[in-house]
Order: C-alpha cells, then structure tokens, then sequence
C-alpha cells in the first residue's frame, strides 16, 4: 500500500516545501517509488525547488477530479529515476472544490502504479484542503522553527489533523541553530515536544544549503554529517520505520 504523509505547520515559511523536496529525494535514492503533490494551489513552489518546472502541466486538482490520470499528470524528476511530482493548480482552488473523494481516487491510482510514498507539500495555515489531505493521509508531518508563535499553530494545526482521523502525527523542528540554544534564545526540541503534545521524528539543522539548493533546483547534498541533507536523509529511514539515533548538533 502507497503510504501517504501530509506535511503541516501553523506558520508559513517553516520549511515545509524544502522538508517534502528533501524527504522525497531521500526516499527516492533509499529505492522507494515516490510522488511528492504540491498541495499549494495558488502558491506552488515545489517545482521549481526541485528544478522541474518545464515538466509540469497537470495539477493534483486535475487528478482528484477525474479529469486526468495520475500517470499523464505526474512529472518524472530528471535525476531520480524514482521521484515524480505532482504540481498543485496555479490558482487558488475554490471553496470546496477539493473533495475526500477526489485525494481516494488520487491514492488509488498512486497504489495502482506502486508508488511507496506521497508526501504532500501542504499549504500554510489552516487551509481548507487539509480536510481532503487528512482524509487519505495515514501520517502527518509538522514541521515548526520553534517560538511560541510558530508552536502554538503548529500544536492547533496538529489538533486539526488528529480530529480529521490522521493516526499519526509527529514532529520536525527545523532550522536548529546549535549556538542559539545554547544561549537559549530559543526553545529547545524539548520545548517543542511540550509544547505540541507530539513525538519527535527529527530535526533539521540551520544550513545554508538548503536555500542554494532550492535556488539552483537540485535536490539539497552534502557529506557532512550535521547537514540538513543528512537529517532528511534520517528522516527518510525513520518514516520507513527504521530506528536512526537522533542527529547530534
Ligand atoms: N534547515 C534550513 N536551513 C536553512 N534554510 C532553510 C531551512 N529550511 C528551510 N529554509 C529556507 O526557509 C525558507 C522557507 O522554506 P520553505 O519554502 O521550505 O517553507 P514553507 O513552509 O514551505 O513555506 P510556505 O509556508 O510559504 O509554503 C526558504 O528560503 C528555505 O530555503
Ligand atoms: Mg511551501
């Protein structure tokens, strides 16, 4: 079965995008068959953060409402043998024109064609497709920076998810700056986990190659242990239920 994560937060500019960009290549070189769906009708980005806005031309939109099939609408990454994306719709999606129904049929044809995973790139906030997201979901990402602000939606954007019947719902606090905890300038992990009530699936280090790899349309890499890359890449493992030793900073 096509296990299906969507990836929230209360704020915007968290790091959502970069996380499903990131998690998705990671998944792809672990040998898994991944669909990463920009869920950001009107805002879309996850194209050009993956280099791939030539190839798309079909949005998820098209797909849930039965006009295209997933296997015209997904656009094959040009390096990830396999990694698709599937864009979300260049304007805003009107009031209910995304239904429960039309995510079933998209998750369909996605375990039809044997995909493993599909991340799904949500929008910030409490958008009204997360209702349609969660009702195919089987886990949720939220992803936070930390600060209250940023906790406190992202503990009411987590509710929201849970009360929609997502099973599981765990944590990612990005943007980890080592010397400013220490300081403590801002809340630790620790914190974040208090503060929203979840379970901790990773964390993301501050590392400036996530924006250049964004910039440059190719899937963020890096050697060193403490990258970002190396934490999407142990996010990756743990979401495929394998036990990897929280990254030290
Ligand atoms: N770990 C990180 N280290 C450094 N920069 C990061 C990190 N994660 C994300 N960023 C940068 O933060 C900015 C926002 O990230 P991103 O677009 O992924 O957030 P988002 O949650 O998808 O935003 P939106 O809510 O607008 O969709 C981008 O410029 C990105 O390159
Ligand atoms: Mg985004």
């Amino acid at each position: 079965m096509t296990k299906i994560i969507v990836i929230a937060s209360g704020k915007g500019g968290t790091g959502k995008t970069s996380l499903a960009a990131g998690v998705g290549a990671a998944l792809a070189k672990q040998d898994h068959k991944v669909l990463v769906v920009d869920g950001d009708s009107g805002l879309r980005n996850l194209d050009i953060v993956l280099g791939m806005s030539d190839r798309v031309v079909f949005s998820f939109a098209d797909v849930a409402s039965g006009m295209i099939p997933l296997t015209e609408a997904a656009a094959h990454h040009p390096d990830l043998e396999k990694l698709f994306l599937l864009t979300a719709p260049a304007e805003p999606l009107k009031s209910g024109a995304l239904t429960a129904d039309g995510m079933r049929l998209l998750a369909r044809q996605a375990n039809e064609e044997a995909f493993d995973y599909i991340l799904i790139d949500g929008p910030a906030g409490l958008a009204e497709e997360y209702h349609a997201f969660a009702a195919v979901a089987d886990e949720a990402i939220i992803i936070t920076c930390g600060g209250s602000g940023s906790l406190r939606g992202a503990e009411r954007m987590a509710r929201v998810l849970e009360d929609d019947g997502v099973m599981q719902v765990r944590l990612v606090v990005n943007r980890i700056r080592r010397r400013l905890i220490r300081r403590g300038a801002i809340g630790t992990v620790d914190d974040a986990m208090d503060a929203t009530g979840l379970c901790l699936l990773g964390i993301v280090p501050e590392d400036e190659a996530v924006s250049v790899a964004a910039g440059a349309g190719k899937p963020v890499q890096s050697d060193k242990a403490r990258s970002a890359a190396a934490a999407y890449q142990n996010i990756a493992r743990r979401l495929h239920g394998e036990e990897v030793p929280l990254m030290r900073l």
